[in-house]
C-alpha cells in the first residue's frame, strides 16, 4: 500500500502557500481511492493538551469500558463509556464531538471534491492496547480484513476513515493486504459469495427484501442490505477466518508514528492493527457523486467481476 504523505497542508495555515488547492485536492482523493494512505507528519487539526490527556487518563479506567468508546455525531451521543460520573461523559461527549466537526473542517478542505456529498458516520476513542486483545474472530482487527458494517449497509459508498495516534510513545501498528483487485479474483468464487448472490435473485428475493424494509421501518432489529454490502461482509468474515490467507499473503507494515494522522479507504485497502492503544477515528460514506476514481471502487469492481449490477 503506498503512503503518499501530506507535506503542503498543515495545522495551523491549512495549504501551504504557492499549492493550488484545488489541483492537489482532486489528486489527494484520486490517491485515497485507488488505495493509498495519506499521512501527516503531525495532527492537521486542532486538539488542546488536555484533552489529550483528558483521553489517555482513561487508561486507569479501561476495565470499565466494554468496547471501544464510539461517538454518534447525528446524535451527539457517547457509547461505550459505561459508567463513571456524569461529568466525566460530558467530557468526553465534548471531546468527541469537537474531534468529529475538526475532521469535518478538515476534509472539507483537503479533499474538497467531497464535500457536498460526503455523509458523516460514527468516530471512535480506542483506548485499549491493541495487541492480544481477546475477541470473538470477526471482531478481531489484527486480522487482515476489509471494512463493512453490519448494522450500516453503505450501498455502495465508499468508507473513508481518518485516524489520529494521539499516544506519545508507541506507533501504531498496521499490515495491509495487496490491493482490492487482487484480493476479488482470489475470494469472489468463494461458494459463500455465490450463495449470497443468488439470494438475491428468484421470484421470492424482492418479497423479503420488502419485508426487511418494512420490519426496518416499523423498529424491528432487521437490515436490508444491496448485494454490494451482503457480499462485503461476507468478505470481512471470509479473510478474518482464512487462516493461510492471514498468514501467506504479501501483507505490508506500516508503523504510524505518535502524535500523527492518516486517512484510507478501508473498505478497499485491507488492514490489521496489530499493536498501539489512544487511538481516535472519524468515519465517512463518501457516494459514487463524489468519486474521483470511480473504477476503483470495491462497487465497481466486485460488478465488473460478477457482471451485474450490486448497489441495488
Ligand atoms: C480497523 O479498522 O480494523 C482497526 C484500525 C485501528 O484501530 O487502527
Ligand atoms: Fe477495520
Amino acid at each position: 500500500m503506498p503512503v503518499v504523505k501530506v507535506a503542503d497542508y498543515a495545522h495551523p495555515g491549512g495549504w501551504t502557500q504557492g499549492t493550488d488547492p484545488a489541483t492537489r485536492a482532486r489528486e489527494y482523493c484520486r490517491a485515497l481511492e485507488e488505495g493509498s494512505v495519506l499521512a501527516f507528519d503531525g495532527i492537521p487539526y486542532e486538539l488542546s493538551e488536555e484533552d489529550l490527556e483528558f483521553l489517555r487518563s482513561q487508561r486507569q479506567s479501561a476495565s470499565r469500558f466494554h468496547k471501544n468508546i464510539s461517538y454518534r455525531p447525528a446524535s451527539d451521543t457517547v457509547r461505550g463509556f459505561e459508567t463513571g460520573a456524569q461529568e466525566e461523559k460530558n467530557r468526553l461527549q465534548e471531546i468527541m464531538r469537537n474531534f468529529s466537526r475538526r475532521t469535518v473542517d478538515l476534509v472539507t478542505a483537503l479533499l474538497a471534491p467531497y464535500a457536498p456529498h460526503m455523509r458523516l458516520d460514527y468516530a471512535s476513542y480506542r483506548p485499549f492496547e491493541e495487541e492480544g486483545r481477546d475477541l470473538p474472530l470477526k471482531k478481531r482487527n489484527d486480522l487482515l480484513h476489509v471494512d463493512s458494517f453490519p448494522t450500516r449497509p453503505t450501498r455502495g459508498s465508499r468508507i473513508l476513515r481518518v485516524f489520529t495516534n494521539i499516544s506519545t510513545e508507541q506507533p501504531r501498528k498496521w499490515r495491509t493486504t495487496p490491493p482490492f483487485s487482487e484480493l476479488v479474483p482470489q475470494f469472489a468464487e468463494d461458494e459463500s459469495l455465490r450463495r449470497i448472490l443468488r439470494g438475491y435473485e428468484g421470484p421470492l428475493a424482492g418479497l423479503k427484501r420488502t419485508l426487511l424494509r418494512a420490519g426496518s421501518a416499523a423498529g424491528l432489529p432487521l437490515v436490508d442490505r444491496p448485494p454490494y454490502d451482503a457480499i462485503m461482509l461476507r468478505l470481512h468474515d471470509l479473510l478474518k477466518e482464512d487462516s493461510s490467507f492471514q498468514e501467506n499473503t504479501a501483507a505490508e507494515s506500516h508503523d504510524f508514528q505518535p502524535m500523527t494522522t492518516w486517512m484510507v479507504y478501508t473498505d478497499g485497502v485491507g488492514h490489521a492493527v496489530m499493536s498501539g492503544k489512544y487511538a481516535l477515528e472519524q468515519t465517512f460514506f463518501i457516494p459514487p457523486e463524489a468519486w474521483v476514481a470511480p473504477e476503483a471502487a470495491p462497487i465497481r469492481v466486485l460488478e465488473k467481476h460478477y457482471a451485474r449490477e450490486l448497489g441495488a
